[in-house]
């Protein structure tokens, strides 16, 4: 099977699925990630903060990929702060906020 031609495909989709307005579908990104930082609802936040309210477009996160505990920092961000619910470290929105953080990386 030729692989250009399937992630094409893939990220049609995803670009379908998101313009629906169905996310649960769409492969995780660093893009994705980067959308869910700056949105006030990421993790069914309901203080009106986003992870950008305090780390404005990622600053001072540079280094947050050298963290072991990455996911378990966010979830902690997203209880205390944002007032969310922690995500399951394998969920797609997870594990796209954790190729954002990680493409942080100076
Ligand atoms: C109210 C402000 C606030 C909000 C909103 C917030 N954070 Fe934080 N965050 C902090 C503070 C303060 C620290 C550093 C203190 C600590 O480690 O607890 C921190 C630390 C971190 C770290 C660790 C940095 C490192 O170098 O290891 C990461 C990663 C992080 N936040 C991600 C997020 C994400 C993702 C969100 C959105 C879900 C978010 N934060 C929302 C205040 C905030």
């Amino acid at each position: 099977m030729d692989k250009p031609f399937c992630y094409g495909i893939f990220s049609l989709l995803a670009v379908l699925l998101a313009s629906t307005g169905a996310s649960a579908g769409e492969a995780p990104s660093a893009e994705k990630g980067r959308r869910l930082f700056n949105s006030p609802e990421f993790a069914g936040a309901v203080s009106g903060r986003s992870c950008s309210s305090c780390h404005p477009g990622g600053s001072e996160l540079q280094n947050a990929w050298m963290n072991p505990n990455l996911a378990g920092q966010v979830n902690n961000c997203i209880l205390g702060p944002l007032k969310g619910k922690p995500l399951d470290e394998d969920s797609p929105d997870m594990q796209s906020m954790l190729l954002y953080l990680r493409s942080l990386k100076k």
